[in-house]
């Protein structure tokens, strides 16, 4: 019999997240799954009646904190069955460090962390036992020529409350200061999946899961027109060789993670479909601490 679960997810919309919906629909019909999205869903929502909508910026925190609010309350109405997971895999690549959202913060941390954080805070003891959080990281937090093939400069670590403002990176109008926020913002998730693992109740695994470099997605959408046409059109070859994943391959370990066929403890770090080792750098007891307090005060009025 079809397992009667929720399943909570942001990015569902397109690239990995959207294959990985469909995915999860197929692998577990049973499956309720509340997409938070800041636009329609039709096609997904037109494959199976058990998936809806709840519209969601995750660009803001007011937005955030309300979606979350709406699954509690429809959890508690009984309207959706008991919640097993929560994927956070939204995210979001500028290319700038300039872009403030309406609450005034960077909008690559704003989307990448601290919506978040909104979501795993508000919703973290909401989940069964056993119950999961999946957030989509990246290898770009390595920093190193073979996770990122040159394209994403690596991480460059301030405390999280100064990377909550723009222009903290050197030439802040450069796509290079964009893209080194998108791969700090990426660590920074890791200190954080390194801490809710210590914070959240028993039962309640959190890891991060990074797809590799998966182009064809929408990710570069900011990006110049060349670099927007290799990513849709050319790096797309490269998934033939180990050095970048396919979508489908993306989006189906996503959903594999979500619902937990890939056995991993909480605050693994899950590297398509297995267990792997993070960076060094994103192992750091104090920078893990400091996270958690900074994006706590961030988001404390939610
Ligand atoms: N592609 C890669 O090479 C790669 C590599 C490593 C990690 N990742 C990560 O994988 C995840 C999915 O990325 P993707 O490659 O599939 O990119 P994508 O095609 O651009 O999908 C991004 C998803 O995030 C959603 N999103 C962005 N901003 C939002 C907002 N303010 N409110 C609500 N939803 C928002 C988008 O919704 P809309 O449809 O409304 O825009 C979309 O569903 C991201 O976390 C990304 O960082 C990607």
């Amino acid at each position: 019999m079809a397992m009667e679960q929720t399943i909570v997810m942001t990015g569902a919309s397109r690239g990995i997240g959207r294959i990985a919906a469909e995915r999860i629909i197929a692998k577990e019909p049973g499956t309720r799954l509340v997409v938070l999205a800041r636009g329609p869903v039709d096609d997904l929502t037109t494959m199976s009646g058990k998936v809806s909508v709840i519209c969601t910026d995750l660009a803001s925190m007011r937005s955030t904190a309300d979606a979350a609010a709406e699954v509690m309350r429809r959890l508690d109405a009984g309207v959706l069955p008991p919640m097993k997971a929560l994927v956070c895999n939204a995210g979001v690549q500028y290319t700038n460090n300039l872009t403030e959202t309406v609450d005034g913060i960077e909008a690559t941390f704003a989307v990448n962390v601290l919506a978040n954080h909104i979501l795993v805070r508000a919703l973290g003891d909401r989940l069964g036992s056993p119950g999961r959080i999946v957030m989509t990281v990246s290898d770009t937090h390595f920093g190193d020529f073979r996770h990122n093939l040159g394209m994403v400069p690596g991480p460059r670590w301030f405390p999280a409350d100064a990377l909550a403002r723009i222009g903290v990176f050197p030439a802040p109008e450069r796509t290079m200061a964009g893209r080194t926020a998108y791969s700090t913002s990426k660590l920074a998730v890791i200190y954080l999946v390194h801490e809710y693992a210590r914070r959240l109740p028993p039962g309640v695994a959190v890891m991060g899961y990074n797809p590799g470099f998966v182009p064809g997605t929408d990710l570069a959408r900011d990006a110049d027109m060349f670099s927007r046409f290799a990513m849709r059109r050319i790096m797309p070859f490269l998934t033939a060789t180990p050095l970048a994943t396919s979508p489908s391959a993306a989006g189906r370990y996503l959903a594999a993670a979500a619902l937990g066929a890939i056995d991993a403890s909480s605050g693994a770090y899950i590297d398509r479909n297995q267990v792997a080792q993070s960076s060094s750098e994103s192992y750091n007891l104090e920078r893990e601490r400091d996270t958690w307090n900074s994006v706590e005060a961030l988001t404390a009025a939610w």
